[in-house]
């Protein structure tokens, strides 16, 4: 007889996605629905990168790759990181299938049942259910608006314990968009290396950063840290290639190796066309990707500076990602529209079933109070959707 794991029964669908399906089946019944859900660039992938996933289909790279990802592909991320600073060698290098397989094979590869995980919160859906899966503790470190959702290194400090192993570190951050300064994550690092412990450095949305401010990638910053950290990133949101799935990991090489032993037992190998394509989005021309940070950034304005005039909410300016992440609670004990509005959720319920507009509530992303609306959306169509749920909020 078929039953479902221990471990299956205890993973949860992703809220993102969970929020999105909802969506989609209001829009079934015929009702148009501004989806503001998911973390996903609205612009197609750039010309070159399309053109080289053609070449490399009629040029025959549609077989197995090597497990760990084609060579071009590999030294093009080493490449890469030494532009920024970080000696990496090919070997040093993981290709897995989106930056989510990336983070699951650092995670499978370095932690042990019971070891501990400080994640600080707001955090990615995702962080606290992949911990969870290998055994691992995640423990949540809940971080205010008004500290701009970035944790001190003073409260990292206190919450370590004998069995915390490893920090996972997210900025530019989904949700929030809070991007740690230097000065911040050198005071985490010398917690680190003061507690020898490791660090997952989650760093999709580097590029996407506003105000001419600059992601700092966490391993550059002191020469003890690249032998323990492993970095994540990928080019499914700096190039608009989510769909593609590639992702990469960056660590010392016998971490790299245990992960591609993982893969290789798991998937074999990342797609071998997304691999080409991912080589030419590294290394073309990247006009294509300011063009993009460009406009997310007008979004970003317009966006922030609507909310804050709606009664109720508190959005504060987000440095980096594609989110705006912002207080509710201003709303709450209200009733919309016939609905009783006590809780995040049932903002976001409200908001969808009455307003018809998808946002995702703060506490998925363990902050209760806040909602997340993804600008990966056109102008219009996001003036659209802030009319209505400005419209639903007056109501
Ligand atoms: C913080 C963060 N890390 C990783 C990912 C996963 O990226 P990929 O689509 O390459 O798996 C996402 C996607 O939403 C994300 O927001």
């Amino acid at each position: 007889m078929l039953r479902v794991s221990r471990l299956a029964s205890s993973v949860i669908p992703s809220a993102t996605l969970a929020a999105a399906a909802r969506a989609k089946q209001l829009q079934a019944q015929g009702i148009k629905i501004h989806d503001f859900s998911l973390g996903e660039p609205d612009f197609p992938t750039p010309t070159p990168i399309r053109e080289s996933a053609l070449k490399a289909i009629e040029g025959g790279k549609t077989k197995y790759t090597p497990a760990s990802g084609t060579m071009d592909l590999r030294n093009a991320v080493a490449n890469l990181y030494k532009g920024m600073g970080l000696g990496v060698a090919p070997d040093e290098v993981l290709i897995s299938n989106g930056a989510k397989h990336s983070l699951h094979n650092a995670m499978a590869a370095t932690l042990d049942p019971g070891d501990e995980v400080l994640i600080p919160t707001p955090y990615w859906v995702s962080y606290s259910d992949l911990v969870s899966m290998t055994g691992a503790v995640p423990v949540l470190l809940p971080t205010s608006l008004d500290e701009g959702f970035r944790l001190p290194a003073a409260r990292l400090a206190s919450a370590v314990t004998a069995r915390t192993r490893m920090v996972l570190l997210n900025s530019p951050s989904n949700p929030t968009g809070a991007v740690y300064g230097r000065a911040e994550l050198e005071s985490i690092a010398k917690v680190v290396l003061d507690h020898d412990l490791s660090v997952i450095s989650d760093e999709i949305y580097e590029r996407l950063v506003y105000d001419g401010s600059e992601s700092t990638c966490f391993a550059t910053l002191y020469p003890d840290l690249p032998k323990r950290t492993i970095t994540i990133s990928g080019v499914s949101k700096t190039y608009s290639m989510t769909g593609w799935r590639i992702g990469w990991a960056v660590g010392p090489k016998p971490i790299i190796a245990a992960m591609g032993n993982i893969q290789s037992q798991e998937t074999s190998c990342p797609s071998s066309v997304s691999q080409a394509a991912a080589v030419t989005a590294i290394t073309m021309d990247q006009t294509c990707v300011e063009e993009m940070r460009k406009e997310f950034q007008a979004r970003r304005d317009h966006v922030v500076a609507r909310l804050n005039r709606m009664p109720g909410l508190r959005c504060p300016v987000p440095g980096g990602a594609f989110y705006a992440f912002f207080d509710v609670q201003g709303a709450l004990g209200r009733e919309i529209a016939g609905r009783k509005i006590a809780t995040d959720q049932d903002f976001c319920d409200g908001a969808l079933n009455e307003g018809h507009v998808c946002l995702v509530p703060g506490s998925a992303f363990g902050a209760p109070g806040h909602a997340r609306l993804s600008f990966a959306a056109g102008l219009k169509e996001l003036d659209l959707g802030l009319d209505a749920l400005e419209a639903w909020l007056r109501s």
